[in-house]
């Protein structure tokens, strides 16, 4: 395994047409450099240095993975060795060996990094990543003898000879600390882009008489993201693995290809996700769940045996006990449901903690909100809300206590209590008859054929 970890993560998405850091474009919904970082994170590096741009998010979003990390900032992007060299400060005299990963690149798998570790402790001094790409592109593309890595020509650099391989550089590379330093500051703008290029550490070490060799991986690990079509392939490499993770851990998915996962999904096993289902970034379900179709959820935890949807959406702060009932058309937002609880059509339950067994009725809604502030409603064990109930919060509904249909509730109801707020209803005998004749008598067009 490398001693230290170097993540190149500079500069916006030009060829995205983005204004934003590259790095920070969402896969799984969360950065790409998330993703990368987390790989790292597993390599547990004695340094992880990630280089990013002047006073870009990019160093935020470094910092929150793990307080750490170094970051290096590269105020202008005049490529990849020149954003090494920008590290050097961190590992000058550190030692040990470096793994150079590309911030763009966030599927290579452990067992890859492994194999590159395996290469530089059979001698080479200097291992890049290689893989045989079905659509080489615009890859830098490596020339080799066998494992021996001759150079690496940057698609730009390249002529049709030199295009035509196949043989693509994924970006990575591991080699002594103190060799990847000096090789990359000798890197010179000598190219089409006027830029540093790391991949000269090949020709330059080679010339020096190193060990330089290539180890390669799975074209699908390879995905470098720089281009928004490439962001959306990456989108659907990521789904895959998830989806095939979660089959693999016990979870039902009856229509694989149509449920979204984010980054952490965690579902336990013995839960079934109907079809057309999206998680958002922070969901946790636990076993025996069942979420049925078109349900959107994000920020939310799951109890076991709890049923969810369809139709049904879970926004961030949402913990539902074990055995509760989310049905159709229902909202819920940083809300407790109690063990049994239920809330099973067209509701919205805002900023609210809804008791052990409680029935909330359809159509029901928490009206939180008074325009500034957001209020808490809750509502006790048992307690039975009639439908089309509004609680005007802050509101206290007791135990076991009951809500007419219709009601607007503004005070609280004790427990046991029953609360209607409505007017009474009064019969007017043949008056609707009566009404309609005298409407239709008086209209120039009878409209109702
Ligand atoms: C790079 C490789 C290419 C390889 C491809 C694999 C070089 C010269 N080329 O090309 O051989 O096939 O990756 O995906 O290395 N970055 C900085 N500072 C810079 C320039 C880049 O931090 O000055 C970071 C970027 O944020 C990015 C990564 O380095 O995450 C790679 O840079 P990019 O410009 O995307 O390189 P490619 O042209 O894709
Ligand atoms: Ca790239």
């Amino acid at each position: 395994m490398p001693t230290h970890l170097i993540v190149l993560a500079a500069g916006t998405g030009t060829r995205m047409l983005s204004d934003r850091p590259k790095v920070l474009h969402e896969i799984g919904g969360v950065p790409i450099l998330a993703h990368v970082l987390a790989a790292a994170e597993a390599l547990d590096g004695e340094r992880v240095i990630v280089v990013g741009g002047d006073g870009d998010a990019v160093s935020e979003e470094a910092l929150k993975t793990d307080g750490r990390i170094r970051v290096a900032e590269q105020s202008e992007q005049r490529g990849t060795a020149h954003a090494v060299t920008m590290a050097a400060p961190e590992l000058d005299g550190k030692g040990g060996d470096t793994l150079v990963l590309l911030g763009d690149t966030p599927f290579i798998r452990p067992d890859t990094i492994s194999a590159l570790g395996k290469a530089r402790a059979d001698g080479a001094e200097i291992v890049f990543l290689g893989f045989e790409a079905s659509d080489p592109a615009r890859y830098g593309r490596i020339v080799s003898d066998g494992t021996t890595l001759l150079k690496i020509v940057e698609w730009k650099d390249a002529d049709d000879a030199t295009r035509a391989l196949t043989l693509c550089n994924a970006g990575l590379v591991l080699a002594g600390t103190a060799t990847l330093l000096r090789l990359a500051a000798a890197a010179g703008p000598k190219n089409a882009a006027g830029e540093h290029y790391l991949t000269d550490i090949a020709a330059l070490g080679r010339a020096e008489g190193l060990d330089v060799r290539v180890v390669t991986c799975a074209e699908e690990e390879a995905l470098g993201i720089n281009t928004c079509a490439d962001l959306a392939r990456a989108e659907s490499v990521f789904q895959a693995r998830a989806r095939n993770a979660a089959a693999d851990r016990g979870v039902t998915l009856q229509s694989p290809d149509t449920v979204h996962f984010a980054f952490d999904t965690r579902i336990d096993r013995n839960v079934v996700v109907e079809p057309n289902v999206v998680f958002g970034p922070g969901v946790v379900i636990e076993s025996g769940a069942r979420i049925r179709a078109f349900s959107h959820l994000e920020g939310c935890h799951v109890g076991r045996n709890s049923v969810v949807g369809p139709h049904a959406r879970l926004r961030p702060g949402t913990k539902l006990g074990a055995g509760t009932q989310v049905g159709n058309f229902v909202e819920v937002k940083n809300a407790e449901f109690g063990e049994g609880a239920q809330a099973k059509h067209l509701t919205y339950i805002g900023d609210a903690s809804i008791g052990r067994a409680a029935n909330v009725g359809a159509g029901t809604i928490t009206c939180n909100y008074d325009g500034v502030s957001k209020h808490r409603t809750e509502i006790g064990e048992k307690a039975f809300i009639g439908s089309s109930t509004m609680l005007v919060a802050p509101v206290r509904i007791g135990d076991e206590a009951m809500t007419a249909s219709g009601t607007v509730i503004t005070r609280n109801v004790p427990d046991g209590d029953l609360a209607i707020a409505r007017t009474r209803q009064k019969n007017k005998p043949g008056f609707a008859r009566k009404l309609l004749a005298r409407l239709r008598a008086t209209s120039d067009t009878d409209k109702a054929e």
